[in-house]
């Protein structure tokens, strides 16, 4: 028997009660970094050694979380629906939860590209985190975070609209919904299936959206309860 189709939208605030900073929230990353010198392409041109350096940090945060009962309740949903993780987060929480099908928008923190030849993806291990200009892979190339920076393409929109086109339940948790493609995401969703939004301080989001104003952990936990059979 096929199971349902239930996709998931997540935000950086699915990963807030693993200690990771959000981006927009008081105290957020974009309080303490302007977004524009590390998380652009310009920024990347300019000064690649902050870049890598914004970056060297983040995954040395990262490598010290660990997922939440929201990222484990994702995977517990499993036993029931056909589940597709379409997230912005760059964490690689949701894959550690055990999720099967993760969808990056925005890239992935613990991997680098070659700058000359961007098929070439290198997996970075707890031993080595770090990169700069001067690391180079085995063919002698610079490297480069696997990042989608801001004024970059989403190289993974088709195959997410694709995503949302086919559900049959759509869940949204922890994003402010102010970054586009993603934030429009919701709007392919067929007419008339349940879409469920899961923010302790959500955003505007169109009629028939059904808000869990709480957090990730607490939400995940009270759309299990929903979406159980
Ligand atoms: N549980 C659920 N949601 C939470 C929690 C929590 N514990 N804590 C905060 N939030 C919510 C906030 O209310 C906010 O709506 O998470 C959202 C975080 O919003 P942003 O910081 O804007 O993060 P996000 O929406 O993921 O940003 C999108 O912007 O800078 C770019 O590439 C970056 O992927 C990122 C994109």
């Amino acid at each position: 028997m096929k199971k349902p189709r239930l996709v998931v939208l997540t935000g950086a605030g699915m990963s807030a009660e693993s200690g990771i900073s959000t981006f927009r929230d008081s105290g957020g990353l974009w309080d303490k970094y302007p977004v524009m010198e590390v998380a652009s392409h310009e920024g990347f041109v300019r000064n690649p050694a902050l870049i890598h350096e914004f970056y060297n940090t983040r995954r040395r945060e990262l490598v010290n979380a660990r997922p939440n009962a929201g990222h484990t309740g994702l995977k517990e949903l499993e036993q029931w629906y056909d589940v597709d993780i379409i997230t912005q987060n760059v964490d690689d929480l949701h894959e550690r939860a055990g999720s099967l099908k993760v969808l990056h928008l925005h890239g992935e923190l613990m991997k680098v590209r070659s700058m000359k030849h961007p098929e070439r993806v290198y997996t970075l291990g707890p031993d080595n985190l770090s990169t700069s200009v001067d690391t180079r892979d085995s063919y002698g190339d610079p490297v480069r975070p696997h990042i989608v920076f801001f004024q970059e393409a989403v190289p993974n929109i088709e195959p997410a609209i694709e995503l949302v086109e086919k559900a049959d339940v759509l869940v949204i948790i922890g994003t402010s919904m102010a970054v586009y493609p993603a934030a429009g995401l919701v709007n392919y969703a067929r007419r008339g299936i349940p879409v469920y939004y899961i923010d302790p301080n959500p955003a505007p989001v169109p009629d028939g959206v059904t808000v869990l104003r709480t957090t990730a952990t607490q939400g995940v936990k009270e759309l299990i309860d929903i979406l159980r059979p």
